[in-house]
């Protein structure tokens, strides 16, 4: 028996949050409520999203971008070598949509709007919200489905769940599943987070978050985005006058960037999300569960991503049947597939065109 909780009544949000909701941004509100994975059902969760271009009278061309953990709807600020005439991203020719994931804080339904009993989510809830609003934009056919890191588990998750309309699919530095280390790392940022004597089990005011706990967990977070050579070549062991080290004080900042834009309780749940998610889980073996995505696909990795390690997309390009796989060069660790998605753009280019594996041999070849 499932039971049956509607959403709590909405609570203040933090408007220096609200702040950095995309201009752009729309809201849809579907009138069925969502059944989630857990059982609990949230009754009209709205979806955040932004689009570019137009959709076409058979509604195939629309091409989805699933956002990254803290990233927003805005595609075409985070992934600006993707976008625009002529490109991968082309709004031009195509009907782009990205949609803020359930529980997160740019636009959607979650614990920032609907405050600390905001239930657990799951990757394939944040795929149902979305395709929600597909139903409602009037999308047939997503020719392309996209993502990076956990992006592409949404991505891989909605071609699992929706295969009749996800018509070809692209991983970026990402996996099937949430790797042991990751889960790790994730799980020391939540501590953070729930250790700090503001949380309050949730349940802090808007303007008195834990926010040394938030810093804290990014610090560590974005740690796990770049690599020690990078960090090596840039810092070194360079200090401040004060004694600091650099490193340290360029992680502080990343810490305090974060803390103004971001919501712990969101940041807790899209945790545990991408913790919980394992795309094969109850869809047998890999080979069989991924074997049967009979669509094109790409699967990119980034040589320095220690996060997201590139044996983890070789394995996933290996379990998909129809997957072009490449790797890039980048000195920027896991935020590579954001800073050097210029070296990936062809690549993406040809898989709409159908020809991925052409990509392939040119990026190899340099
Ligand atoms: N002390 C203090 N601050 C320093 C510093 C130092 N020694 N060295 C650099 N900085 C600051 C710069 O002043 C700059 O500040 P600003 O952003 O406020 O202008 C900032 O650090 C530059 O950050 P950096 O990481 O070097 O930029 P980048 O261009 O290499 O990367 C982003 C840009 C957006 C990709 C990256 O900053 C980021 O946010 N990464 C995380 C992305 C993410 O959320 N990924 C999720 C994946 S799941």
């Amino acid at each position: 028996m499932l039971s049956r909780n509607s959403l709590p009544p909405k609570m203040p949000r933090a408007p220096q949050i609200d702040g950095f909701i995309p201009a752009q941004l729309r809201r849809f509100t579907p009138d069925a409520p969502l059944m989630l994975a857990s059982g609990v059902e949230l009754v009209a969760p709205t979806v955040g999203y932004q689009s570019w271009g137009k959709l076409n009278a058979t509604g195939d061309n629309a091409v989805w971008v699933c956002h990254a953990l803290t990233g927003t709807t805005d595609v075409e600020s985070w992934w600006p070598a993707l976008f625009g005439a002529g490109k991968a991203l082309d709004p031009t020719r195509d009907f782009i949509v990205c949609a803020n994931v359930l529980g997160g804080c740019y636009g959607s339904a979650g614990p920032h709007t609907h405050g600390a009993d905001f239930p657990e989510i799951t990757i394939s809830d944040m795929v149902r919200h979305q395709h929600a609003l597909a139903l409602y934009l009037g999308v047939k056919k997503i020719k392309l489905m996209l993502g990076g890191s956990m992006g592409g588990f949404q991505a891989l998750e909605w071609a699992l769940q929706f295969p009749g309309i996800v018509q070809r699919l692209a991983l970026i530095s990402t996996s099937y599943r949430q790797p042991a280390q990751a889960i790790a790392l994730s799980s020391l940022q939540c501590a953070q987070i729930e250790r700090d004597p503001k949380f309050l089990n949730g349940r802090y005011a808007p303007e008195n978050g834990p926010i040394d706990g938030l810093n804290l967990a990014r610090q560590i977070g974005h740690l796990s985005y770049r690599c020690g050579a990078e960090l090596d070549a840039r810092f070194d062991r360079a200090q401040d006058e004060s004694g600091e080290f650099e490193v340290n004080r360029y992680l502080a900042h990343q810490g305090n960037k974060l803390v103004r834009r971001f919501d712990a309780n969101s940041y807790l749940r899209l945790n545990r999300a991408m913790n919980a998610f394992d795309a094969c889980a109850g869809r047998g073996e890999p080979r069989f569960a991924l074997g049967r995505l009979n669509i094109p696909a790409l699967v990119v990795a980034v040589d320095s991503d220690w996060l997201y390690p590139p044996s983890e997309q070789a394995r996933l390009a290996a379990l998909l049947p129809h997957a072009a796989h490449i790797s890039i060069h980048s000195n920027a660790g896991h935020d590579g597939f954001l800073l050097d998605a210029a070296l990936f753009e062809p690549a993406l280019r040809a898989l709409l065109h159908g020809d991925a594996h052409q990509a392939n041999m040119r990026v190899a070849q340099g």
